[in-house]
C-alpha cells in the first residue's frame, strides 16, 4: 500500500467519540427531563453519523487486514474486536427502529418495560465501542 491507512482508522475512531458525545449530551437532556422531546431531524442525522463513522472503521480496517485476514483471524483478541464490530451493526439497526421514541415521548412518561430497551441498546453500545477499541489497543498498540 502506497500510503498508511492507520491515520484513517484513528480519524474515523475521533470522528465516531465526537459523535456519541454530541448523541450522548442530547440523551441526558432526555433523560434528565430538560428537554421534554428530541427534535428528529437532529437525532436521525446523529444517527446517521454514527453510521458513516462505523462504515469507515470497517472500510479503513478491512482494507489494512485484507491480506492478512486469515493470520489475523487466528487472533482471539482479533476475533474478539470483529465481535464487538459485528455487535455494533446489529445494535445500530435497533437503535435505528427505537431512537425515535424520544421525538414523540418525554422520557418520565415511559414504563419500565418500555426503558429496558433503549438502556440494553445504550450498555450494548458502550461496552462494544469500548471493546472493540481496547481489544485493538491490546492486540495492536499496548
Ligand atoms: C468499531 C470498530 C473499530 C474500532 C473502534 C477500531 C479501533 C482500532 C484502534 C484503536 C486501532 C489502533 C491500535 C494501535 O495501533 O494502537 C486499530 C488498529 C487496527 N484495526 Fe481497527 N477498529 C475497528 C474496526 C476494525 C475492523 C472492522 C478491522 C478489520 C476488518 C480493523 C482492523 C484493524 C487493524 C488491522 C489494525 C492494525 C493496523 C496497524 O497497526 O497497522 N479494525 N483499530
Amino acid at each position: 500500500m502506497p500510503f498508511s491507512i492507520l491515520p484513517l482508522h484513528l480519524l474515523s475512531l475521533a470522528f465516531v467519540v465526537v459523535t456519541i458525545f454530541l448523541a450522548d449530551r442530547e440523551a441526558f437532556a432526555w433523560i434528565r427531563g430538560r428537554k421534554i422531546t428530541l427534535d428528529a431531524v437532529r437525532v436521525g442525522k446523529l444517527h446517521r453519523r454514527m453510521w458513516l463513522g462505523l462504515l469507515f472503521m470497517i472500510a479503513t480496517g478491512l482494507l489494512m487486514a485484507w491480506e492478512n485476514f486469515g493470520a489475523l483471524f487466528a487472533f482471539p483478541l482479533f476475533r474478539l474486536k470483529m465481535f464487538f464490530v459485528a455487535a455494533l451493526i446489529i445494535n445500530g439497526l435497533f437503535i435505528g427502529k427505537l431512537m425515535y421514541v424520544t421525538a414523540v415521548r418525554s422520557y418520565s412518561s415511559l414504563s419500565t418495560q418500555e426503558k429496558i430497551p433503549l438502556f440494553l441498546a445504550g450498555a450494548i453500545s458502550a461496552i462494544s465501542w469500548l471493546g472493540a477499541a481496547g481489544s485493538a489497543l491490546l492486540l495492536f498498540g499496548l
